[in-house]
């Protein structure tokens, strides 16, 4: 997801570094061929690099990912936080397992882990494929999003519009706890179905 992401936000005009324990693994050099204007460097370069930082790691090695790209790096700046807390364990019947509960999410771990850093929750509950400008029939889907700083949510809503989102701000950190399952929701008709080609829509009057 974090290739898709960082394509997406080079086509919007940002300078971009991609973030890998390896520049040299296969797909961050196909990433890196395919676009040319971007960077890729280690986990550490990353963050000292980026006014904005989005973490795009798997759940259970995300704390591991900010300790290696050193804290300092994310003090004062928006953090955009696409990660779910997915556990390894098999789903059952079709439902993600998290390690996290339903009164502390991951995206509460990591903001007490960066105290200092302004968390949005954004891009966690679509699959990459319909992260950048999603095709519905002219019908934009909805992301939630939340975070304790009202100018990072801001400028996160700025970027989910340029993508081809409507924005839909569910509060605080602690909005996490119901954010974070969507991704639980999404999954299903894929595990069990086969189908991947869906997002959430907010109705309201
Ligand atoms: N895939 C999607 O469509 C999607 C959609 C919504 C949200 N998400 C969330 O986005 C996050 C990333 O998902 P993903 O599907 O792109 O793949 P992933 O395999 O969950 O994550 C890949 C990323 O995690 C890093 N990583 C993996 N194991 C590591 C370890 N032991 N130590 C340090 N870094 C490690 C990788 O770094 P290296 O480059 O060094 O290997 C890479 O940056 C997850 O939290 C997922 O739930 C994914």
């Amino acid at each position: 997801m974090g290739r898709v992401l960082a394509a997406a936000f080079l086509k919007e005009g940002y300078e971009v570094m991609l973030g890998t324990r390896d520049i040299t693994k296969e797909e961050v050099v196909k990433w890196k061929a395919a676009n040319p204007g971007g960077q890729t460097g280690t986990f550490k370069q990353t963050a000292a690099f980026a006014d904005i930082i989005v973490l795009a790691t798997a759940g259970t090695v995300t704390k591991n990912v900010i300790e290696l790209s050193g804290q300092a790096n994310f003090t004062g700046k928006v953090v955009i936080d696409a990660t779910n807390p997915i556990a390894a364990a098999a789903p059952d019947n079709g439902v993600l397992k998290f390690f996290t509960s339903l009164d502390n999410s991951l995206m509460e771990q990591i903001q007490q882990q960066l105290p200092e850093a302004k968390l949005v929750k954004a891009f966690s509950c679509v699959g990459n494929a319909f992260m950048y400008k999603p095709d519905f029939n002219g019908i934009a889907p909805t992301m939630f999003i939340c975070g304790n700083d009202d100018g990072a949510k801001k400028t996160v809503r700025g970027i989910l519009t340029a993508f081809g989102w409507e924005t839909e701000d569910m509060g605080k950190v602690e909005a996490a706890r119901a954010i974070e399952p969507l991704c639980m929701l999404w999954c299903i008709p894929g595990i069990t179905k086969g189908q991947w080609t869906h997002a959430f829509k907010l109705l309201k009057k």
